[in-house]
């Protein structure tokens, strides 16, 4: 058993959590507002018809896009209600039930690696602190060798950028691009979002 995620803390608190997040992301699109931006990034730098993980996939939102860009593509989130919100509210991608600090996917059936791993939405701020590095970990282990895995998080959220990319090295990624917005502005040292591109590289001994 890991600690449990910081998200499953904050719905045990609050059992109206996952509703409201899902209601939330529903009336925004009901608005017209643009909720693709992940998506499009991601698109932008996967091959046609890409094997792509969105872990932490939530609702739906960006998994469902890539599924309709044409890609493969497997969505895993700890909270089973927005899982099931995504079934309904973007069919494509197969979703499953997971803790990314205990991915296993080839034992759910889904052998192959990822060309594509997207974290988007600040999931890493709200695994579990002390399972930061394994998440990273199996993030890595899901990768395929000349893949590329993107996470993108805002900062004051109790997780340093510098300490990320720290974990991210320990859990074997090189960093490829580090930018500051999913429109691609550049990150600086005044950015208050880190979109961090990591590509599989050495694990440390
Ligand atoms: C703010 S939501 C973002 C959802 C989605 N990525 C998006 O951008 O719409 C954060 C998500 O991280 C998921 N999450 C947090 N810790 C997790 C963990 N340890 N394993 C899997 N999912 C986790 C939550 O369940 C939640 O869906």
């Amino acid at each position: 058993m890991v600690e449990q995620s910081l998200w499953m803390q904050k719905v045990a608190a609050d059992p109206g959590h996952s509703q409201w997040y899902i209601e939330r992301f529903r009336e925004m699109a009901r608005a017209g507002q643009d909720l693709g931006g992940e998506a499009r990034f991601v698109d932008a730098l996967a091959s046609r018809g890409a094997r792509i993980l969105d872990a932490g996939c939530g609702p739906g939102r960006v998994a469902g896009q890539l599924a309709a860009a044409g890609h493969d593509v497997v969505g895993v989130d700890v909270d089973p209600e927005l899982i099931e919100a995504a079934g309904q509210d973007h069919p494509g991608p197969r979703y499953l039930v997971a803790d990314l600090a205990e991915l296993d996917l080839p034992a759910r059936g889904v052998a192959e690696p990822f060309d594509v791993i997207v974290s988007a939405g600040n999931v890493m701020t709200f695994v579990a602190p002390s399972t930061r590095v394994e998440v990273l970990r199996r993030l890595r282990a899901h990768c395929a060798d000349d893949g590329r895995t993107v996470i993108g998080f805002g900062a004051d959220r109790d997780y340093e950028f510098g300490q990320f990319l720290e974990d991210a090295a320990t859990a074997g990624f090189a960093t490829d691009l580090l930018l500051g917005t999913w429109d691609l502005k550049p990150f600086t040292d005044d950015s208050d979002f880190l979109v961090a591109v990591l590509r599989p590289g050495q694990r440390e001994a």
